[in-house]
């Protein structure tokens, strides 16, 4: 049986078409091999959204040439948002290549298209249009967590970023197979289910009819409860509802976390990102979300050193940090991307300067992330028990908190995926510690 691997670059969506990608291939007969050694066809899902990204996917590329010249029955391919943004021009570049193949239902042609001779090389890349293929099975490496889709591609073109180009634009996928694939897991024993989209919230506007985030929220609550999570991301802005706040405090299953990129703290620099909301604004969302659910756990996304991002601009990012108090932050550089409008805009701020706001951004999320995590000293919490989270040789246990922060435990062995009591005694910056307490 011919062996695959596929080596995933980029967000969770991207890890999803991973999965799918084995999932498809599974089908035609194709079997996993962490080993690339012994693979027929490795797979590299590509991401864009930064220079570094696409840098560190050529070069694996360079190795994986090497082993082609060894081994003349390896076939390479190049997926995802780099193979949707480069194409054909993949080809050239790395005439090696044997598959390049873009989004959504690109994925599914991929048995097709490796039916073509070798040494033919082909590209399927065209705009995505429609969602991923419905009937494949997602090769799922975890048995109790599981990711669903339940929208593709973005509106909103915010002037740094590519995935409305990678992605297309923004689809919902029908409630209903949302449903039964949510059904199907719970039913499988998956205990943790989370929703994914580009813009998670802004679901279901263009469906007939359509179905607000918040209402498929609730149906998906009753069909999972009790005892599932259900977590969400990534949630836009502007597209934070009053509805929204509503659902996350009444139901059950849905955790007391959202993931809110707010990019910058600055109005001005907002505008010129084409954000579509204002500091005040994104603060209002804030207060919001936090007076229905009291005990959010919020995190974001910070890019530094966008075009024009004065020392007086980039401050009020610092401020906002603090004004907020959020749990996380992942921050980083602006990386200029060919054919977006923030590459071509003036004053582009040097490297260095980038480097010295992104590690003052993330000194303050330290002090933050270590304030939040030390005022749940003293508290009793649910943590579901997650295995990938331990530390080796530790001898404790380790989970994650309704607000998706991580707890190491001491207590029994306790079976991945159950719920816990645990009180917790410590916290870091980037962890809790606790004592188990009880199952729940
Ligand atoms: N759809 C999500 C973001 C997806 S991309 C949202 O709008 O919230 C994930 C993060 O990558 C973004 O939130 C942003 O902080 C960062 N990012 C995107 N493009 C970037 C670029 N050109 N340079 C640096 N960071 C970028
Ligand atoms: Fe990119 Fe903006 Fe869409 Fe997020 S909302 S995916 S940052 S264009
Ligand atoms: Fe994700 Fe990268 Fe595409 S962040 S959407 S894989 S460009």
């Amino acid at each position: 049986m011919p062996k695959l691997k596929v080596v995933t670059f980029g967000c969770q969506a991207n890890e999803l078409d991973s999965a799918r990608i084995v999932g498809i291939l599974a089908k035609e007969g194709y079997t996993f091999t962490d080993d690339e050694r012994e693979a027929d066809l490795v797979i590299l899902n590509g991401c864009s959204i930064r220079e570094k990204a696409e840098q560190k996917l050529f070069s694996r590329l360079g190795t994986l040439q090497a082993l082609k010249a060894e081994n003349p029955r390896l076939r390479l391919g190049v997926a995802g948002c780099l193979a949707q943004r480069a194409g054909a021009e993949l080809l050239r570049r790395f005439p090696y290549l044997d598959l390049v193949v873009g989004n959504g239902e690109h994925l599914a042609e991929i048995p097709q298209l490796l039916t073509i001779a070798p040494g033919q090389p082909t590209v399927a890349a065209s705009e995505p249009v429609g969602l991923f293929p419905e009937d494949t099975e997602i090769h799922r490496d975890s048995r109790v967590r599981a990711w669903v889709g339940i929208m593709e591609g973005c509106d909103n073109f915010c002037t740094f970023c590519v995935v409305p180009f990678t992605r297309g634009r923004e689809r919902s996928r029908q409630p209903d197979d949302i449903l039964r694939e949510v059904i199907r897991l719970r039913d499988a024993g998956y205990r943790e289910i989370t929703l994914l989209g580009q813009t998670v919230n802004s679901y279901g506007k263009k469906l007939e009819p359509p179905v607000s985030f918040a209402e498929l929220l609730r149906r998906i609550d009753t069909a999972v409860a009790p005892g599932t999570r259900v977590r969400f991301t990534t949630s836009y802005p502007r597209d934070v509802t009053f509805e929204l706040a509503e659902a996350m405090a009444s139901l059950e299953c849905v955790c007391e976390h959202i993931h809110l990129p707010v990019q910058t703290g600055s109005t001005r620099t907002l505008a010129r990102m084409g954000r579509n909301y204002t500091r005040a604004e994104y603060l209002e969302k804030v207060t919001l979300l936090r007076s229905a659910v009291p005990d959010l756990a919020i995190t974001t996304d910070i890019i530094v050193g966008f075009p024009g991002e004065t020392d007086a601009e980039f401050s009020e990012t610092l401020s906002l940090m603090g004004q907020v108090g959020f749990d996380g932050c992942f921050a980083f550089k602006f990386s200029p991307r060919g054919g977006t409008p923030a590459a071509d805009l003036p004053d582009q701020v040097p490297e260095s300067l980038k480097a010295e706001r992104l590690s003052r951004v993330q000194e303050l999320q330290w002090h933050l992330s270590l304030d939040r995590n030390r005022a749940l000293i003293g508290q009793a919490v649910e943590v579901m028990s997650d295995r990938e989270l331990q530390r080796r040789d530790s001898g404790l246990g380790s989970g994650r908190t309704r607000q998706n922060k991580i707890v190491h435990f001491r207590g029994a062995s306790v079976e991945e995926g159950s719920l816990l009591d645990v009180e917790i005694t410590d916290a870091t910056s980037h962890h809790l510690k606790g004592v188990l307490i009880a199952c729940v």
